[in-house]
């Protein structure tokens, strides 16, 4: 018998091998069930020399395993397989199917483009017509192959002979865009033909030169044009190469959309539209114009390291229903984050407004809370037919949309919502026996997904929409287990990095809105900055990639010398703007920074929690001197916590649930003052009735704080509360998302009326990382969950749960039944995986790959 075929391998963390900026991209693969242990691999390298087998190389690894042979040059394509030896087995498995891998342009020297945009005047700070360009030209043979390399200053959508580029939205996406602007890489073979062609594009502002952040925004981050960048090569038969590239020839016209904005929405004339406009047969484009031709350093264009931007699924109306003026007014039920697609009919002229919320009052939309960002999308009618249209450039959170100006009856079929974020491998599920508590799941998936656009943001939907560094740190291990998001993280971090001041301090949000009033100058704030060294390590746990910690390990260690500085020889980080416990429930609306616990007593506990990560980060990249200097920095940290925070008593000086759960989830503690100080914890929690009372910093370590100190059924009675405040109240209030405040909807069902009140923020959702590992009873007890421990603790009367996570190995599962005399549990360990079981009440076992069947009632009776 021989090993089964392992999976085909993947590329990095990218979907598909298309455009790869990474020479040596590093592979991975999965062993069906059954395969046994892998004790050795060979790979097969095909490219233009010819092809390079490895031999069989003696090693077990099979996440992330080195390139083998020379890198890869730009546009070289190549196909990998591997195959498998097992101990038992006669010989090695069969071949994987192969799998194709090209590399993008590689060397700034590959590129001929030059961005390209409208060339007429246009008010630098007023509303400004988004411009379109094209391009005529002949290809005179019939073409092999053919790519295209693409960006833009501002948003891109590219059209060949009529036909869409590709089916990413919003690209090229939000990064640090003087360092770093993504390119993509498209197959576009099959849209040319021999003779005339076309290419064309539509541009959007978007962030670099739209209006973005508090307060209306602030225009031109990045500039004033607004420019496409392309490098179309088409490959003849014979191997030649010609090369379409923006450039000076190309020519520029305004496009039917009128205007358009990130936050705005956009307002399109279907009037001034011909389809045909990027076709060689357009009409009129002797009235378009030679571009303007501007500059951008090619060495700053960069390949993506994870999937785009797409549309992942479509939500139809639940309810439509007609206003008296003749407005619809459309529930989707769910509280997503994308735009309308309407199919409409009408005669010439007519206009339809397209309004979006999250939430309604009194049976109206209320738009209050989108603040600055007016999300309206305006169609007007060419007459001609029926018309299906979607605005192009801009996203709005919303689960209610409102239409005036429906010629005649709007049905549920005409009009659908457009689901959007970055189209990340879902990777883990939770259920269990309480509906409640699996909205709330659910809740936390879709308020994933909805600020998981490219970079992961604090909410979808008002004048912010930014890379807020606090709320991603604590929400990075749910993240992770419920999408492979490695990649988008990966490269968002890299932009904290270039975002990172020369003194080590992390900006509160990245991309950072340079000059922008309320957040600068930039101060470093504990929980926030601590993104630094906590989410890299969190990624490499989750993902068993060394490399990205090494990345970020320059970044990690200049933030946690940054405090070091900041904290001088009292250890203690008691200066300067912090925003604590932010949105602690007892915090006025005005002033979330203002709760319970004191803030510097949380900036001191993320100091010590940081040093200790970088000095495990350290230990991991063979840094032996910084692990062991690290590790004593954290050490005197915690004692001088200790000595400034915690009584003689073992009360802490704040006597709240944050300060408690923050002292027991970061280890800050003796273990004489461990018990005390747990019970404490629980006692705070039930005299406020098992509410919650604690903000973005307490809320994610507060059940961990309980479970690991012996108040298990505090942490389920926190849970299942449906009481204001407590995350199952949301729900009961009818939430489809998380909320950014405990109460963004009050008991009375009015708006609460402070300034920011959200409906889609994930930060308080970070307790599914708790329902799975807890509740569920699935954590990695190694980096890449080579390890695995299957810890169930069952309580709150919840009779079953199954949670599945998708290793880089393969599928973990867990599902588990309260039974008559104790607890059924079936397990299945991934090929490649070892892991540790323990039931309750049964000693702790040990488990190999497959699929297993445990019963308590039978591990005790054995034992
Ligand atoms: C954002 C938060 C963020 C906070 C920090 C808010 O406006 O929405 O989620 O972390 O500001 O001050």
């Amino acid at each position: 018998m021989l090993p089964p075929q392992p999976s085909p391998v993947r590329f990095e963390h990218l979907p598909d091998g298309l455009g790869t900026g990474v020479a040596s991209p590093r592979l991975t693969w999965t062993l069906p069930a059954g395969t046994g242990r892998q004790v050795a691999y060979e790979l097969e390298v095909e490219r233009r020399g010819g092809t390079r087998r490895t031999g069989r190389v003696d090693s077990a690894e099979q996440v992330l395993v080195p390139w083998p042979g020379d890198p890869l040059t730009s546009r070289e394509r190549a196909t990998v397989r591997v195959r498998v030896w097992t101990p038992d087995a006669a010989g090695p498995s069969e071949w994987s199917t192969p799998a194709d891998v090209e590399a993008g342009l590689l060397d700034a020297a590959d590129w001929q483009a030059v961005p390209v945009g409208a060339d007429w005047d246009e008010d630098p700070e007023g509303e400004r017509r988004p411009a379109r360009v094209r391009k005529d030209f002949r290809l005179d043979r019939p073409v092999a192959r053919a790519r295209l390399y693409v960006t833009a200053h501002g948003l891109y959508e590219v059209e060949i002979n009529g036909h869409r580029v590709g089916d990413d939205a919003l690209a090229p996406g939000w990064t640090v865009y003087p360092h770093r602007l993504r390119y993509r890489t498209h197959d576009v073979t099959a849209h040319l033909t021999e003779g005339a062609n076309t290419v064309g594009a539509w541009l959007g502002d978007g962030w670099y030169r739209g209006k973005y952040g508090f307060d209306g925004g602030t225009r031109n981050i990045y500039g004033t044009d607004q420019s496409l960048v392309a490098q179309l090569e088409v490959e003849y038969d014979d191997g030649t190469i010609q090369v379409v590239a923006t450039d000076e020839t190309w020519k520029a016209a305004p496009g039917p959309i009128l205007t358009s904005g990130l936050y705005e929405g956009e307002t399109f004339d279907a009037r001034l539209h011909d389809p045909a406009w990027a076709t060689p047969s357009a009409a009129g484009t002797e009235d378009w114009t030679p571009v303007r031709t501007g500059t951008r350093d090619p060495a700053t264009l960069v390949a993506p390291v994870g999937p785009p931007v797409r549309c992942t699924e479509e939500v139809a109306p639940v309810t439509v229903t007609r206003t008296g003026d003749g407005r619809h007014l459309l529930d989707f039920g769910q509280n997503l984050v994308g735009r309308l697609r309407i199919t409409v009919d009408g005669p010439a002229g007519t206009t339809l407004t397209l309004r979006h919320a999250e939430v309604l009052q009194d049976g109206e939309l209320a738009t209050r809370p989108l603040r600055e960002a007016t999300s309206v999308d305006t169609l007007i009618l060419a007459g001609a037919g029926p018309f299906t249209w979607e605005p192009r450039f801009t996203l709005h959170g919303f689960r209610y949309a409102e239409i005036t100006g429906w010629p005649g009856e709007l049905t549920a079929d005409q009009v659908t919502a457009r689901v959007h974020h970055t189209d990340m491998r879902r990777t883990g599920w939770f259920e269990c026996s309480d509906p409640l508590v699996n909205r709330l799941h659910e809740n936390v998936v879709w308020s994933m997904r909805g600020n998981f656009v490219d970079l992961p943001t604090d909410c979808p939907q008002r004048d912010e929409r930014l890379g807020w560094t606090g709320d991603i740190q604590v929400f990075a291990p749910t993240a992770s287990f419920l999408y492979d998001c490695a990649g988008l993280l990966d490269s968002w971090l890299t932009d904290v990095g270039l975002e990172q001041l020369p003194d080590g301090t992390i900006p509160w949000y990245v991309p950072v809105i340079p000059g922008e009033p309320m957040w600068t100058p930039i101060h470093p704030g504990a929980a926030w900055g601590d993104v630094a060294t906590l989410t890299p390590w969190t990624l490499f746990r989750r993902y068993g990639d060394r490399e990205l910690l090494r990345r970020h390990y320059p970044m990690a260690k200049a933030w946690v010398d940054l405090v070091e500085r900041l904290a001088g020889p009292s250890r203690l980080w008691d200066t300067g703007v912090q925003l604590g416990d932010w949105l602690d429930p007892a915090a006025p609306p005005d002033d979330p920074a203002a709760g319970r616990t004191d803030r510097y007593l949380v900036a001191t506990a993320y100091f010590a929690h940081s040093a200790r990560h970088l000095a495990l980060a350290a230990a991991e990249l063979g840094f032996d001197t910084d692990a062991e200097q690290y590790a004593a920095l954290a050490d005197e940290v915690a004692d001088a916590f200790r000595r400034r925070y915690v009584l003689p008593s073992a009360r802490l000086t704040s006597d709240s649930a944050t300060a408690y759960a923050i002292a027991l989830a970061f280890d800050l503690l003796t273990p004489e003052q461990r018990r005390p100080a747990a019970d404490r914890l629980a006692e705070i929690v039930l005299a406020d009735g098992a509410r919650i009372s604690t903000g973005f910093v307490g809320t994610p370590l507060i059940c961990d704080a309980l479970t690991d100190h012996g108040h298990l059924d505090v942490a389920y009675q926190l849970l299942l509360q449906t009481e204001c405040p407590s995350w199952l109240y949301t729900v009961t209030m009818g939430a489809t998302t998380i909320w950014e405040r405990w109460d963004s909807l009050r008991p009375d069902g009015t708006l609460n009326p402070g300034g920011m009140t959200s409906f889609n923020h994930y930060a308080l959702g970070a307790v599914a990382d708790w329902l799975h590992r807890v509740v569920g009873g699935i954590g990695a007890a190694a980096p890449g969950s080579r390890r695995l421990s299957f810890r169930p603790r069952p309580g709150g009367g919840i009779s079953w749960a199954r949670v599945r996570h998708d290793t880089p190995y393969g599928t973990a599962a867990l599902s588990w039944k309260l039974t008559a005399s104790g607890m059924t549990a079936d397990i299945t360990v991934p090929e490649g995986c070892t892991a540790t079981v323990e039931l309750p009440g049964c000693a702790p076992l040990d488990l190999g790959p497959g699929d297993h069947v445990l019963d308590t009632a039978e591990l005790r009776a054995a034992s």
